[in-house]
């Protein structure tokens, strides 16, 4: 039986960590800490197990991973309406791309947890005024105060409850009737049917409805139709609300996280002998580690040697994050090596974080073609080395905002005021994420 207390190294280095008051070990973080070792788990284990043999499978070749959701998740949007929109974003995005790869789709959210965010700089200045940076509300609040930007410990209880409030509703919407997949396609239609796209993906979803109306003629109503299986995840950063959310399964007495069913390590937290690794290291649960451009085959291979030394099938993934200009450069060396090795990992493209500009107004954005170009790039290193592009992550939100440029919408630098809402990085919206997930299907089908 694993013991909690003795689990993680002590003394190692945490990247990224916020400067409570009191301390890192001082009274109030001590208090909220205490209060969440005494919480249920949000998840449970046996979910975690079953998530990581999905993610044998598409290791294997046979399954697709599609994560997606916002860059950062706040309190506030925490709401019925921008959950079921995430939801129903994501759902029709996997009907899509299940029908053109003929392979289950793992649906996963970047909900219900992804409250925490790594910063490049540890203050933010707006004009002769410094103060922390905003490190998402796990940490402190957005607002441009020294109220606000003060770290306070109680907010990981905050995370907890409006997790947990998140993953009911996501676990009602998955099970109780709104994901069934005659539904999402009806969705899909109106989709499909807008004039913006001319007839660019009316092909696909009629042939899509052709499918469904073939197996209703033919009576096949499976209840795989009614339900889907649908898991939370987040980069896994504020390492004090991480550890007081591992616990020992019953079942098997090894420990995991409870408070995802998958959780990543940043590009900026992944150092080897730093304290994010220790804790990847130590639980049980399917991890992934971001890979930016700088990455060697060598770096990979010493991930795979401390998250992964036994090559237990479905444990890891690399979620890799170039930019488009640099993946056909900078990715075949690294997935040339990692399958020499022999090493089982999934290969997901995340073509958001290695395309961020800032426009001329400010607002930070990104490219919808560049975003394309990038996936595209994954999908011909893979091709030309015979992996399995395994999958995508991607931020997104179910709701009608401008923050990524392009698209069929054709929004433009100029339009990004008219909705920008995000609390870090800009996310594609629903019409571009269901772009997205046609154009990701056509490369799937011509695979
Ligand atoms: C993120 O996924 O929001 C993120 C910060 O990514 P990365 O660690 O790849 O920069
Ligand atoms: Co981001």
């Amino acid at each position: 039986m694993t013991n909690l207390q003795t689990l993680f190294t002590p003394g190692l280095i945490a990247a990224q960590q916020p400067e409570w008051p009191g301390g890192p070990t001082g009274e109030p973080i001590a208090k909220a800490v205490t209060a969440l070792k005494k919480l249920p788990p949000l998840v449970f284990a046996g979910e975690c197990d079953n998530l990581k043999a999905k993610v044998a499978e598409a290791q294997a070749g046979r399954a697709f991973w599609l994560q997606g959701g916002d860059c950062a998740e706040t309190f506030a949007s925490a709401t019925a309406d921008s959950i079921r929109n995430r939801i129903k974003t994501i759902l029709q995005m996997a009907a899509v791309l299940q029908y053109a790869s003929s392979m289950p789709v793992i649906k996963v959210g970047r909900m219900a947890g992804q409250f925490a965010k790594p910063r490049s700089s540890g203050t933010e200045t707006r004009g002769d005024v410094t103060l922390p940076a905003y490190r998402g509300d796990a940490v402190n609040d957005i607002e441009f105060t020294p109220e606000s930007r003060n770290p306070d410990p109680q907010r990981l209880v905050q995370v907890y409850n409006t997790s947990a409030s998140t993953l009911n509703l996501v676990r009602a919407f998955t099970q109780g009737g709104f994901a069934d997949l005659r539904q999402v396609h009806e969705w899909n239609k109106g989709f499909t049917n807008d004039p913006r796209f001319g007839q660019r993906y009316e092909q696909m979803a009629g042939e899509i409805g052709r499918a469904l109306n073939f197996m209703s003629s033919a009576g096949v109503d499976p209840e795989s139709f009614k339900k889907v299986d649908f898991y939370a995840s987040h980069e896994a950063l504020i390492l004090e609300y991480e550890k007081a959310l591992t616990r020992i399964d019953s079942r098997t007495g090894l420990a995991y996280d409870v408070s995802g069913h998958f959780v990543w390590i940043g590009e900026r937290t992944r150092q080897l002998d730093g304290a994010h690794m220790d804790f990847a290291a130590k639980v049980q649960n399917p991890i992934g580690v971001k890979l930016g451009p700088k990455t060697t085959g060598a770096d990979a291979l010493a991930i795979i040697a401390k998250l992964n030394p036994t090559n237990e099938p479905g444990r890891l993934t690399f979620i890799t994050r170039m930019g488009a200009g640099l993946i056909r450069e900078k990715l075949p060396e690294i997935v040339e090596t990692v399958a020499k090795s022999g090493a089982h990992i999934l290969w997901v493209c995340d073509p958001m974080h290695g395309n961020t500009y800032e426009a001329p107004s400010g607002y930070k954005t990104r490219r919808f073609d560049d975003v394309m170009d990038e996936v595209r790039g994954f999908f011909e290193v893979h091709k030309k080395l015979g992996t399995h592009p395994g999958g995508i992550h991607i931020e997104l939100t179910g709701d009608d905002v401008t923050e990524c440029v392009g698209g069929g919408e054709q929004i433009s630098e100029a339009d990004l005021a008219s909705r920008y809402e995000t609390a870090c990085d800009p996310r594609l919206n629903h019409t571009q994420s269901l772009e997205l997930a046609f154009l990701v299907a056509e490369m799937l089908r011509d695979r």
